[in-house]
């Protein structure tokens, strides 16, 4: 088991509007379940969800203001993991106690550090678009995968699958995803892809600009798979006069995609997204049409990565053929076992393949 996770990285553990106050929610990330709750000043508490005694989740425990009593035998744990209270005994030891994890909020998501608590760091979490920030309008959802989380992150990087996995959907008249190989570059703990499509067929209100558009599609893809995309849209022949830079100028309209993969066991795998645009730019309706596509689009996604993990399991150590659309695939999966090896737990399963 040692080596499989990469422990030292923040996960998003689920929406800010999740976790109501008052209420203690069970999640797993890397195999390790969490019990999450706010206290009363609304900060986000989350404890190993195994109270030390004999192991009951303490998600099925009750909030005593911001401690977590365990329900079934009473022992009382204050917002650190400290038990500051056992039933019947006055002495409480040292080792009374269960795991925190640091957490924090950012972006419409609730962030976890599965790792070392001195190297939590506040600062290298992602900035999504917040949900709740007025000068944005954006639809949310989430959905649950039969599969690796590197599959995931796979189709995310490889976005020449949109002409075909969503050639009736995302990709619908884009054969350009699959021809045009994007500009890959590194980053700290991920990838940033950049590729123009030009003279792409424009769509309900953008039809105002033209028949066709050029599109300027950029995203940082950051472990353990948060996809932050703009596509900037431009008109027709914005990418030759900038000879397929990377354009400066304001586009005619700028679209928001902020997801985020998060690994909970082997096979299972939480996505969450969220799509829009500035509020100046678009009108509710228009982004829950558009975010209609976008779940239509998941869905297929999910329909064939579920079957891809199953085809995987059947015969595991087969070797897959690498094409050269596996560019972004392939760097990420470097930069995973670059991470696993620096969590100091390579071990025997240490290997970023699936399977
Ligand atoms: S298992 Fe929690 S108090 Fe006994
Ligand atoms: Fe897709």
């Amino acid at each position: 088991m040692d080596g499989k996770w990469v422990r030292n990285a923040w996960y998003v553990a689920g929406w800010s509007h999740d976790l109501v106050a008052g209420r203690i929610e069970a999640r797993v990330i890397i195999d390790q379940p969490l019990a999450l709750y706010r206290k009363q000043d609304g900060q986000v508490v989350a404890l190993e969800d195994r109270c030390c005694h004999r192991f009951a989740p303490l998600s099925m425990g009750r909030l005593e203001q911001d401690d977590l009593r365990c329900m079934y035998h009473g022992l009382k744990f204050a917002s650190d993991g400290r038990c500051i209270e056992i039933p019947g005994q006055k002495l409480i030891p040292q080792s009374a106690c269960v795991r925190r994890y640091p957490a924090a909020e950012r972006g419409g998501w609730i962030w976890i550090w599965m790792g070392e608590e001195s190297a939590a760091d506040l600062r290298s979490i992602p900035d999504p678009v917040r949900l709740d920030d007025p000068a944005y309008c954006m639809r949310s959802g989430q959905m649950d995968y039969a599969a690796h989380y590197l599959l995931i992150d796979d189709n995310l990087l490889d976005l020449s699958h949109l002409s075909y996995a969503h050639e009736k959907t995302l990709g619908l008249d884009m054969p350009q995803w699959a021809d045009e190989r994007p500009r890959i570059s590194a980053l700290e703990r991920g990838l940033r892809v950049q590729r123009w499509l030009c003279d792409q067929p424009s769509r309900g209100f953008m039809k105002r600009w033209g028949e066709t558009l050029d599109l300027w599609n950029s995203y940082d893809f950051l472990f353990p798979g948060i996809f932050l995309l703009r596509t900037a849209f431009y008109p027709v022949g914005t990418a030759r006069r900038l000879d397929r830079g990377e354009p400066q100028e304001p586009p005619l309209f700028l679209r928001y995609d902020d997801q985020a993969v998060t690994p909970m066991t082997d096979r299972t795998t939480r996505y969450f997204y969220a799509a829009g645009a500035r509020s100046a730019d678009i009108d509710p309706e228009r982004v829950g049409r558009l975010f209609g596509i976008v779940e239509a689009a998941f869905a297929e996604d999910k329909a064939i990565i579920e079957a891809q993990q199953k085809v995987i399991d059947r015969e595991p150590g087969r070797r897959m053929l690498p094409t050269s659309l596996d560019a972004g695939p392939t760097q990420f999966r470097k930069l995973v076992q670059a991470l696993l090896e620096q969590d100091g737990r390579p071990g025997p399963a240490a290997t970023a393949q699936v399977g």
